[in-house]
């Protein structure tokens, strides 16, 4: 009698699972999923932690239809979009600007120290009315401070320079570029955001760094959403998959950024605001409708999280794009060449290169967009979600699926026939001139588009081609390139590799 209730027990809880998920079954996955796991037994093969990146591809390849593929994973779901029109499409539509489905919106309300139920603050995972107005104010103000003007160009010029000099101290020794670029790429950014910069050598902060890198690479395994799966199994063994020190890894920043904010209110001149954080501390004064994301405390907490989420998506972005540069450039030597030809006939050896030389530079450009393309460093972009049932090509995507760009395959599939190849040429036209591709994405599309994109272009540029124009890059033991395996995260990264740098000047 008890087994038969068992039988009976397990049979309607099977059936109310596969009924709630039936708006789902309809779209194209790897299969039936399975109660409870959904499809991370799909996800958790060998070719997928040997490769999670090209495995989701091969998986993607084999089971999608009308560009995208549904997965569950555990209680989440996730809509990979493999076709870049219909990525195009779904990312500019205005109900699709979504960030935290509400099975996920506990887990981040945990992590970020937040009220439940509350909106989420900041520009990163904020939406509706706090995401509209915190994203048009930071754009704004951040261009007030010189975003995508010529002051940006100096501040960056500057930490070039002392960039190039620090790393000339190990010209011709076995050299490692590994975290190497956050701080530099980190300062420009936060002079305009705080009116600081950081020491190259600063402990504190590369530790910090340093955990934030590693809480991204937790944060991309597929067990990662077991956390969102069942919360009471971390809040019974805290450590597992070392989710305390994701949660602490946050609050840390967050007190970081609560400081920063503090040291403000206490030096500031309202009329002479120094920086975006004293402009935004003005604008949350003169605020008095209750409503608005800059209102009161609400406002001092959304300024918090502002900043934390661009130091979050600036400094590790960028960093890990140029890692992979200076590894490029040392496995395809005859790029380098062409490069170091480019830059000796247009800028000479008595300066480094600028911005305004951007235009006869074309193969450099050509070189950087391939960079872009080929490293590929946010290989599942960042989610969006909608509240409401989303109808593209013929099919129903359910509100709260966590839809998803499959960058890989936009970046590096079909479309681009040799895909696979660091082809720097396929930005070139007939003419030699630079040729733009609306494919090339790695800043992804539509309404929520990076927000530091022009930031981030003009200090690859100038980061790179000062590198280039001031040493040969060369593997660390002459013949034995360095490999292009990666260590999966949010952002990918080379895994640790060692070059020698040989002063051409
Ligand atoms: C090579 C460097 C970078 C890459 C590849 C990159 C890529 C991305 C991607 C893929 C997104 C997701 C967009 C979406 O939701 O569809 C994003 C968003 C964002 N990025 Fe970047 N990013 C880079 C540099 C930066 C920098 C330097 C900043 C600093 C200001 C920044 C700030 C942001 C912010 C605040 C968002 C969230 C925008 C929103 O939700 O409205 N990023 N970025």
């Amino acid at each position: 009698m008890l087994v038969a209730c068992l039988v009976a027990l397990v049979v309607l809880l099977v059936i109310h699972y596969y009924s709630k998920a039936r708006k789902y079954l309809k779209l194209p996955s790897p299969g039936l999923p399975l109660p409870v796991i959904g499809h991370i037994h799909k996800l958790v093969t060998k070719k997928m932690q040997e490769d999670p990146v090209n495995g989701m591809v091969a998986l993607y390849r084999k089971h999608q239809k009308n560009g995208m593929m549904w997965i569950r994973s555990f209680n989440v779901d996730l809509v990979f979009i493999g076709d870049f029109d219909t990525l195009n499409y779904l990312y500019n539509l205005p109900d699709m600007q979504g960030r935290i489905g509400p099975v996920f919106k506990p887990t981040v309300e945990h992590e970020r120290n937040l009220k439940p139920g509350q909106e989420l603050p900041g520009v990163l995972l904020s939406e509706g009315s706090v995401w509209a107005e915190q994203r048009r104010f930071t754009l704004r103000t951040l261009r007030d401070f010189g975003f995508g003007k010529s002051g940006m160009e100096e501040m960056i010029s500057e930490e070039v320079q002392l960039f190039l000099e620090e790393i000339r101290k190990s010209e011709g020794e076995p050299f490692n570029f590994g975290n190497k670029f956050n701080l530099p790429i980190l300062n420009a950014l936060w002079t305009v955001c705080v009116g600081q910069r950081f020491d190259y050598n600063d402990g504190k902060l590369l530790v910090l760094i340093k955990r934030m890198t590693e809480w991204f690479q937790r944060a991309a395994a597929p067990t990662a959403l077991l956390v969102t799966a069942f919360p009471w199994l971390f809040k019974l063994f805290p450590t597992l998959l070392e989710y305390n020190e994701t949660v602490k890894v946050q609050h840390d920043m967050l007190k970081m950024m609560t400081d920063i904010v503090k040291d403000h209110e206490e030096t500031m001149d309202p009329n002479e605001p120094r920086d975006f954080t004293d402009k935004t501390l003005n604008e949350i004064k003169k605020t008095i409708k209750g409503d608005s994301s800059f209102h009161g405390s609400a406002g001092r907490q959304n300024l918090v999280h502002t900043l934390m989420d661009v130091f979050l998506a600036g400094s590790e972005t960028t960093s890990t794009t140029l890692t992979w540069a200076v590894l490029y450039m040392a496995r395809y030597p005859e790029v380098q060449a062409k490069v170091q030809e480019e830059l000796d006939m247009v800028v000479g050896c008595g300066r480094l290169p600028s911005l305004q030389d951007k235009p006869l530079l074309p193969y450099t450009e050509a070189v950087v967009m391939e960079i872009q393309r080929f490293a590929n460093i946010v290989p599942q972009g960042v989610n969006h979600t909608s509240h409401r049932d989303i109808e593209v090509n013929g099919q129903l995507i359910p509100a709260g699926a966590l839809v998803l760009p499959l960058m890989a395959e936009i970046l590096k599939g079909p479309y681009w026939g040799d895909g696979e190849t660091f082809r720097p040429e396929r930005f070139l036209d007939s003419e030699g001139k630079c040729r733009k591709d609306d494919h090339l994405i790695p800043f992804s599309i539509g309404k929520r588009q990076c927000l530091g994109e022009t930031l981030a272009k003009a200090e690859l540029f100038l980061f790179f081609t000062g590198i280039v124009h001031q040493f040969s890059i060369n593997p660390e033991v002459e013949g034995q390139l360095p490999s292009e395996d990666y260590v999966n995260g949010v952002t990918i990264l080379p895994k640790p590799f060692q070059l020698r740098l040989h002063s051409r000047v």
